[in-house]
């Protein structure tokens, strides 16, 4: 079968480099010139239409492709592929004028008005209606024309709406349910709606988490986010599947958002013919490109290693934080190579021409105001026409030994209300983790806790609170059959209906630890309690238990505080594997030291060994063997580094072979071997 990516290389064969193009906003003498530029620049793909239904579509019913064409000719003369959008992102005011109900609504009942973008209810049959026709005619007008490369259906689903509590969303709340459930009685017992005298007699009676007097059910409230990130994949699949129809030789993306908690990226992975991926990592945080790395890794594990794309990244500063730093030189480029490092077979950026009006007048753009001769314009051509020469990058893809589990349930789960502490949150577990893997110069991968892990050396379960009987048997096969594993506090605690796993917390790895948790102990917001690891002394932070060691073995404990002298990290032989266990948040340090002895124990190499701290290796490899090592110096600092072999730099050395390479501070090496 052949792999939908391939019938977009078949377009845009290399690496893809554009970004956002809303030519509606500027004159026509202005598109002849953004030709012009984005020849000079490299550009050889941008996404195009994403804001534009109010232009298409200016009466219900009355189309006005004609200027739309123009910019599809234009960008298939200058020799620009498209990113074609299906312009259902944002609905024109005339919907909200004739259908009102088609606005969406909070848990308290205030409408979300036009004005902004995405005021639409998700489930609203009338929303669908009405895009399932654009969606339509776009895919017949434009399904052969020369520019088109790929779909881009929506923009960034559930960024500012995400649920809605309207009486249409709770019409399809009850129908998914019912869906799931089958009888109210299942429901019932799911929802543990003895509890508090909740006990629904009718299906009508069933309501979306509303504001309530107190705690909402949390059952229903999981059940509710689910349905909420399924309602926008509908949508998506319904303009998907209109389009696959009309043009099967056209694949389709949409673009995630970050790591985006309403929107269950790994149930949306299979869905997409390639995985794209909107990225803002803030300049002005000097662990960013850490957080970045996360959703890179992620985006890449999202379909099983296949190469994935930057929709948009900012090519200096973004409009909506507080303070809006600019990318200072070098760090667009760093970052763009970062992505590319980690599997992306592009860089696309938000947006081409920075905005003369509107809200986002003050996000960067590849043409900022100051027009073509300002940094910003110059380091963008010259990155168009550095990754130009590298075109055989594309297709080739990155292998991890580790990976990090994640879950978008569990996640929802673990922040809801009136938890032992309200201070755990997903991310903050999931980087603790993540950043000294990062550090330690391993490649790793973010997955579901049902993926196949066979292929794993080391598998990190930083929060997974919530743990159904496939997630928790797949781990612990995982290292029965000789894997390693760390598990990190307050995880399988509850089942896919929020109900306390009985027998000993965490029940379903009670055996695979070799422990049980007696008592949480949380602590203060900014409490922190001593621990040593062999015979290092450190801090703990967030969380504290009491832990029964039953076949485990004590690895670290508690100094101080009510648990002092009491287990805090263990280590248990099962199987044929080994898993390890944390019972409170160590600080960085010695997070550290315990990563470095558990990548040891479980034969984890790093990609480059001896690369000082800062420095990311990654390696690419084509299907035929080629290797491309990828070397990034996050640092201010110049660095050397030794090479395991000779290799040549694509980039700058012309071919010549050496065994050292020079980094000056946030440069880049693409390294071939010989
Ligand atoms: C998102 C959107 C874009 C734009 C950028 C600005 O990623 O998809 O339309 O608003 O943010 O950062």
């Amino acid at each position: 079968m052949t792999d939908r990516i391939d019938l977009f290389r078949t377009r845009v064969p290399g690496l893809a480099f554009g970004g956002d193009y809303n030519p509606e906003q500027w004159p026509r003498e202005v598109w002849s010139d953004d030709h012009r530029l984005m020849k000079e620049a490299g550009v050889n793909l941008v996404s195009v239409g994403i804001f534009s239904w109010a232009m298409v579509e200016p009466e219900p019913g009355r189309f006005d492709f004609g200027w739309f064409d123009e910019v599809m000719d234009g960008l298939a003369a200058a020799g620009v592929s498209a990113c074609l959008a299906t312009m259902t992102a944002s609905p024109p005011p005339w919907m909200a004028e004739l259908h009102p109900e088609t606005l969406p609504m909070r848990a308290d009942g205030t409408r979300l008005w036009p004005g902004g973008r995405q005021q639409y209810c998700p489930s609203s049959p009338v929303y669908r209606r009405y895009a399932a026709r654009l969606v339509e005619q776009i895919g017949r007008r434009y399904r052969d024309h020369p520019a088109l490369a790929l779909w881009h259906i929506g923009n960034e689903y559930g960024v500012h709406v995400s649920t809605c509590y309207c009486d249409t969303s709770t019409e399809a709340f009850r129908s998914w349910l019912q869906h799931r459930y089958g009888t109210l009685d299942a429901l019932n017992d799911a929802w543990s709606t003895t509890f508090w005298s909740q006990r629904y007699g009718d299906w009508q009676q069933i309501l979306p988490p509303r504001i309530a007097p107190t705690f909402p059910n949390p059952a229903q409230q999981i059940d509710f986010l689910r349905f909420s990130s399924d309602e926008l994949l509908a949508c998506y699949r319904m303009e998907r599947d209109t389009l696959r129809e009309i043009a099967p030789h056209v694949p389709a993306t949409t673009n995630l958002l970050g790591v985006w908690k309403p929107v269950d990226f790994f149930s949306w992975a299979s869905e997409l013919d390639i995985v794209s991926h909107d990225s803002y990592p803030d300049p002005a945080d000097p662990n960013s490109h850490i957080e970045a790395a996360f959703g890179y890794d992620l985006m890449r594990s999202l379909r099983q290693g296949q190469p994935w794309l930057v929709m948009e990244q900012a090519p200096s500063a973004v409009n909506w934080r507080q303070r809006n730093s600019p990318k200072p030189p070098g760090v667009m480029r760093l970052w763009s190579w970062q992505a590319i490092a980690q599997g992306a077979d592009s860089v696309l950026f938000f947006q081409w021409r920075q905005s003369r009006g509107g809200a986002e007048k003050y996000h960067s753009g590849m043409v900022p105001h100051g027009g073509e001769h300002t940094r910003t314009f110059q380091e963008i051509r010259d990155l168009g026409s550095e990754l130009a020469r590298v075109p055989s990058l594309a297709g080739t893809r990155v292998t991890a030994e580790v990976a990090v589990v994640m879950d978008w349930s569990s996640w929802w789960g673990l922040e809801l209300d009136s938890h032992p502490s309200s201070g755990l949150r997903q991310m903050d577990a999931n980087l603790a983790h993540y950043a000294p893997l990062f550090g330690a110069g391993v490649t790793t991968d973010v997955v579901h806790p049902t993926a196949d892990l066979s292929g794993y050396r080391l598998v990190v379960v930083p929060n997974l609170y919530m743990a159904d009987e496939a997630a928790a048997r797949n781990l612990v096969e995982y290292v029965r059959a000789g894997g390693h594993l760390l598990m990190s506090f307050f995880s399988g605690i509850v089942d896919e209906c929020d109900r306390v796993h009985l027998g000993g917390y965490p029940a379903p790895f009670r055996e695979l630890l070799g422990l049980h948790v007696e008592e949480f102990w949380p602590l203060p917001e900014a409490g922190e309690v001593g621990i040593r690891l062999g015979d290092r002394a450190g801090a703990g932070s967030m969380w504290s238990e009491k832990i029964i060691l039953e076949s485990a073995q004590r690895v670290g404990e508690f100094t101080s505080g009510d648990l002092a002298g009491e287990p805090a990290i263990t280590r248990h032989r099962f199987g044929d594997g080994v898993a390890w266990y944390l019972g409170t948040r160590p600080d960085p340090s010695t997070m550290r030291a315990l990563v470095h002895q558990v990548l040891v124990a479980s034969g984890v190499e790093p990609v480059l060994p001896g690369r000082p701290d800062g420095v990311q290796a990654v390696v690419r490899r084509a299907p035929d063997g080629r290797e491309f090592l990828i070397l990034l110096n996050h640092t201010s600092d110049s660095v050397e580094l030794d090479l395991p072999v000779p290799m040549t730099d694509e980039l700058t050395a012309g071919g010549a072979f050496a065994d050292t390479v020079t980094l000056a501070p946030r440069r880049v090496a693409v390294l071939r071997r010989a």
